[in-house]
């Protein structure tokens, strides 16, 4: 891929410690699009910029805080291209309101926003200025959840009758939030993580997947939710039952409890002419049961993959790509859209089917009913928003 210069990277939060911050840096770097060159890394501004320092950042460039990035990149001649905002969910829209307003684009992470108020209010923003807001929901990154997405659209099951899908953790099987651990503390406020615990935090990676394989929209859901941890705010186990538009089921299970599962997302479709499957710690691989046919194994990498799946592959098949490969995925996909737009031409494969603002609503949105359809025991229909 050739293009005239990197795009410039700024970065709020993901400082010493931080976990999601580190993953976008590699990310960042993989395909030699981006630089990181501006940051506001940490809540305490001086340990932020001893990070930035010890990234290798120019001090002029190291911050305190995400406003004095804004004041101080907006009166530079090379001013950073987009933000990358990797903090806890309640800080995402105060501070990608303030990037858009200041006219920069923003690469925010899910859930968009820790209120579905807020999220309407920065969808709106996001289109109304014509920044790019892409959402790093992770799982779209893969390239065989791209096969099974143009299979799945180009009719290879036919109708979809029900999805399955979960994302299942174990780490906070116990009260860790009580001892110290401070990504699970905020992770249970729900003045910080939203009115949805796991299914806040992780069922909506699994809805966005479902979604965004299948094409289906969501109309409505009845969900149960679950505290198994003493003392814990917010759910930490979620079971919904799902409608989508035109009549097919879904079942979506979200956990932070389940103890012997690392990362267990798993997505299984199943049509009326056949089903795939696909596991996120085989990601390599797509399993595709046709009707009457035996099991095949649709393998990352094959001749028969679409373009939609090789353009988002770097090594031969046999090579085991993954987690970082997919985020990865998502910065050469964002940067493709940002600068398709500069160019005012339209964007490649890349660019095409990302993650969007719009996408990040729909999350807010979805977590907001189910925590609806629990708390009320009844069943919750999705109101369309709005584009
Ligand atoms: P973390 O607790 O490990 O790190 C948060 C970082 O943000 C810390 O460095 C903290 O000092 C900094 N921070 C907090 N407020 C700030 C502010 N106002 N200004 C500047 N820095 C600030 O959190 P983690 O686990 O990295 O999660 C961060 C976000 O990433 C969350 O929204 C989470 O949902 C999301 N996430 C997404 C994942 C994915 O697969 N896409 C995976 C894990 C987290």
């Amino acid at each position: 891929m050739s293009y005239e210069r990197k795009l410039r990277l700024g970065m709020v939060g993901g400082g010493e410690g931080a976990y999601i911050g580190n993953i976008h840096r590699i990310a960042a770097r993989l395909d030699g699009q981006w630089d990181l060159v501006a940051g506001a890394f940490d809540v305490d501004p001086d340990k932020g910029r001893a990070f930035a320092l010890s990234q290798g950042l120019d001090e002029t460039r190291a911050y305190g805080d995400y406003q004095a990035l804004i004041a101080g990149e907006a009166a530079r001649a090379d001013r950073v291209d987009a933000v990358a905002i990797c903090t806890p969910n309640f800080t995402h829209y105060p501070i990608a309101k303030a990037l858009i307003e200041a006219g920069f684009d923003v690469i925010c992470e899910k859930p968009l926003t820790a209120t579905l108020q807020d999220a309407i209010a920065l969808e709106e923003l996001a289109r109304r200025s014509g920044r790019f807001v892409g959402v790093t929901y992770t799982y779209s990154g893969y390239p065989m959840v791209h096969e099974a997405r143009v299979r799945i659209a180009a009719g290879e099951i036919g109708a979809v009758r029900t999805v399955q899908v979960e994302y299942s953790l174990e780490w906070m099987a116990t009260a860790i939030e009580q001892q110290g651990n401070a990504q699970a503390a905020w992770r249970t406020d729900p003045t910080k993580n939203g009115r949805g615990g796991s299914i806040g935090d992780i069922g909506t990676h699994a809805y966005h997947l479902a979604g965004f394989v299948t094409g289906l929209t969501l109309e409505s859901l009845t969900a149960d939710l679950a505290t198994f941890v003493d003392g814990r705010a917010l759910d930490d186990n979620a079971h919904v039952m799902m409608r989508y538009d035109g009549g097919a089921r879904g079942l979506l299970w979200s956990s932070q409890v389940a103890l012997g599962n690392s990362n267990g997302v798993r997505l299984r479709v199943f049509g009326e002419t056949g089903s795939f499957q696909w596991f996120q710690e085989q990601p390599n691989e797509l399993v595709y049961q046709p009707l009457g046919g035996r099991v095949q194994l649709i393998k990352r990498g094959s001749d028969e993959v679409s373009m939609d799946a090789q353009v988002r592959m770097r090594t031969p098949p046999g090579h085991p790509e993954g987690y970082l490969e997919a985020f990865a995925n998502l910065y050469a996909g964002f940067a493709e859209a940002i600068r398709a737009r500069t160019a005012g031409r339209d964007p490649g494969l890349l660019g095409q089917n990302l993650p969007l603002a719009y996408d990040g609503l729909k999350g807010v949105a979805f977590v907001e009913a189910v925590v609806d359809s629990a708390e009320s025991e009844q069943p919750v229909w999705l109101v369309p928003v709005a584009v």
